[in-house]
Formats: structure tokens, C-alpha cells, sequence
């Protein structure tokens, strides 16, 4: 729905002090965000995770729609331990905009 992608696109503005998408996205403070649905949490290359994230993923926490909506809503609800200092988004109209957007984000 290129609807959606495009308001995801808007929230996205609340991710980009930290996470970088597209050509030539780069780790900032937060890992970059390409191809993040179907991921395996804590599996960005060069990036430096909490111990929470890399344990996550490696006790099998994948992104998709699902832990991507439950993080986004209450990061550090969701993810004891994660370093990643945002607060969260409210609306779940803006949770399913970003994944949306997130989705049309390739590898
Ligand atoms: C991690 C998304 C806002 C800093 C992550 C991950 C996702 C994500 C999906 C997991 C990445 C992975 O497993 O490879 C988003 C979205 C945001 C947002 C969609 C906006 C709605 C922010 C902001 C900051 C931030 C504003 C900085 C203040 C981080 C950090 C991590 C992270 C440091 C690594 C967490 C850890 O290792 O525990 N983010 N993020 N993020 N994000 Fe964000």
C-alpha cells in the first residue's frame, strides 16, 4: 500500500536521528535499517547491541509485523535491557506506517 509507505516515511522522521534506510545507509547510534523485516534482532553487521538484543536474537527473535508492533509501542517494555532510548509510538496507525516502510526498505 503506497499509502502507507508514504506515511511511514513521516514517522520515520522520528527514527532518523538514529537509524539510517536506503542507498548508503550507514550505524549511526542505531543500526542501520535496511531489509530490518525478516531479520534476526541483533544481527545488523558492525553494529555494537546490548547484550539484551543479541541475546533476543539469538534466542530466536526475528522482526516481522508482530515484534516489530510490541518493540515500537514499549521499547524497553518489550526488550529489558535494550539501549535504545526512544519512547515509543502511541498511535498504532504510526506503528503500522513505519512497518510498512520498514518493508519497502530492501537489503
Ligand atoms: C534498535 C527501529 C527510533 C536507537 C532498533 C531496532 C529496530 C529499531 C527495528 C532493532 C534493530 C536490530 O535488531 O538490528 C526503530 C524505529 C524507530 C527507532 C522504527 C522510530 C520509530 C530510535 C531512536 C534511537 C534509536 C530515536 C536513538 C535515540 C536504537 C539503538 C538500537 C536500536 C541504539 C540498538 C538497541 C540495542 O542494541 O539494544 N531500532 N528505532 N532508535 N535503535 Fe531504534
Amino acid at each position: 500500500d503506497p499509502e502507507l509507505v508514504a506515511a511511514g516515511e513521516r514517522v520515520f522522521k522520528k527514527c532518523a536521528a538514529c537509524h539510517q534506510v536506503g542507498d548508503n545507509a550507514r550505524n549511526r547510534s542505531g543500526p542501520q535499517l535496511n531489509g530490518i523485516v525478516g531479520r534476526s534482532a541483533g544481527t545488523v553487521e558492525g553494529f555494537r547491541y546490548s547484550g539484551a538484543m543479541e541475546e533476543a536474537g539469538a534466542e530466536g527473535l526475528v522482526w516481522d509485523h508482530e515484534s516489530l508492533a510490541g518493540f515500537l509501542a514499549d521499547p524497553r517494555g518489550y526488550l529489558k535491557g535494550t539501549k535504545m532510548s526512544f519512547a515509543g509510538l502511541r498511535s498504532e496507525e504510526d506503528i503500522a506506517a513505519i512497518t510498512a516502510f520498514l518493508e519497502a526498505q530492501g537489503d
